[in-house]
């Protein structure tokens, strides 16, 4: 199926100097004998790059440049599939914007193009082009991203070495993950995740309960989190703990019976936090609105898990604007490299700034995903790059320090 793939770089300026023209005549030779067209716009800092042929080809043809030292932050901003090539004559061109004016460049990509007037004023790939043509330099302005310029170093588990084993008497077990700011190197909060006592999934542990008793269950439980909390001395840490938002409405007591354990574990309601999924807030928002407000009257926080992940994450902000929000995985996930993840990130935290609301990454693996997010302008992250969930307990911390050349 006829693919095009658009994607933006910057010129590793730390990388040897080489010849642009020597690498788009080779690059011409090969995309013909792979039958890819495209052309290559570069503005002296920055490329935009456009593929077109099949998608087996393009995509690995991108895998190899993606690889190219010579450039850097790789960032995919378009895969599409499409009837016709924009530029079937054309196996690769370079445009240069320092050497020609952009009213110029505009008007010899549309005369390379197969793309009459009419198509270009709508046409995506050529909104692209025409952004970049104008746009000027775009990495002198932004904050810079530097993967490489950070290594991570260990500290050794910081509330101890937790309990041993499991804990005796209860149904379920829990293990800590620490929500951090690397940039203040601190613990900003620590998020309890149930276990089952065979160190089973959270999944699996509800799975196995009587169906009526659920929301009971998931009720009882948390006072085990708090008693942990305590047992391993958290001090003014806070706890993030996650609730079936129906627990608060089905269980007849629920907002006084977490208040109680809280206190009776020696924590305050400020220091904790009830976590609740995206899609549990949208599918049942009317049913526990009231619940969500008795639990902010007695002083505890709230925050939406997975944010992004459901279908209407945005218009739900209408109606309720948390403390912390806490972005789903599967958009932080390679962000460095994507483009449309990056613009949804972007208006998340235009739309958080705006409304005072904290904003959380999870699922953080990689430096690169740490280092794109910190500049983009996020200070919390919770992931395995930093902290893994420990049972009964809190695990060791890895921070990220500046390597010695900088
Ligand atoms: C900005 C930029 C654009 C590139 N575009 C192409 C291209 O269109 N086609 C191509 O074959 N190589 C292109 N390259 C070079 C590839 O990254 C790679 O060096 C080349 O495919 C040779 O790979 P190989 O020696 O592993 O076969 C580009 C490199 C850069 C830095």
């Amino acid at each position: 199926m006829l693919t095009t793939l658009i994607y933006r770089s910057q010129l590793n300026s730390s990388c040897e100097p080489f010849s642009l023209t020597s690498l788009v005549e080779q690059a011409k030779l090969r995309n013909a004998g792979l039958n890819i067209t495209g052309i290559l716009l570069f503005n002296g800092t920055d490329f935009l790059q456009i593929l077109e042929g099949t998608e087996e080809s393009v995509v690995k043809l991108f895998h190899k440049i993606r690889g190219d030292k010579r450039h850097q932050c790789v960032v995919e901003l378009l895969r599409d599939y499409g009837p016709r090539r924009r530029f079937d004559n054309v196996g690769m061109v370079l445009f240069d914007l320092q050497v020609e004016s952009q009213k110029s460049v505009l008007a010899s990509v549309l005369r390379y193009s197969k793309l009459d007037s009419y198509l270009t004023s709508d046409d995506r790939v050529f909104k692209f082009i025409r952004t970049f043509i104008t746009q000027g330099k775009k990495s002198g302005s932004r904050k810079v991203y530097c993967p490489n310029n950070w290594k991570l170093e260990r500290e050794h588990a910081p509330f101890g070495d937790g309990v041993e084993g499991l804990i005796s008497n209860q149904i379920c077990q829990f293990a800590f993950q620490p929500i951090v700011d690397p940039s203040e190197g601190k613990i900003t909060s620590l998020e309890a995740l149930i276990r089952g006592n065979d160190g089973g999934s959270p999944e699996h542990f509800f799975n196995a309960l009587d169906p009526d008793r659920i929301y009971e269950i998931d009720l009882q439980t948390k006072a085990y989190a708090f008693a942990l909390a305590d047992k391993i001395g958290i001090g003014d840490h806070k706890i993030a703990i996650n609730l079936l938002p129906m627990s608060l409405v089905n269980v007849p007591g629920a907002v006084e019976f977490l208040v109680e354990s809280i206190a009776k574990h020696h924590l305050l309601p400020e220091q904790v936090v009830v976590e609740v999924t995206e899609n549990e807030m949208i599918s049942g928002f009317n049913q526990f609105n009231s619940a969500i407000k008795q639990l902010r009257a007695a002083g505890i926080g709230l925050a939406i898990d997975d944010f992004g992940s459901g279908y209407a994450g945005l218009s739900l902000l209408t109606k309720f604007q948390p403390d912390k929000i806490k972005i789903d995985r599967e958009i932080i996930t390679n962000i460095h490299r994507s483009g449309p993840k990056q613009a949804i990130v972007k208006s998340i935290i235009s739309c958080c700034t705006d409304m005072e609301i904290t904003l959380v990454a999870e699922g953080i693996e990689q430096i690169d995903e740490w280092c794109w997010l910190e500049s983009a302008g996020i200070k919390r992250f919770q992931g395995f790059l930093f902290a893994r969930p420990q049972l009964n307990g809190v695990g060791d911390i890895y921070w990220p320090q500046l390597t010695d050349s900088h």
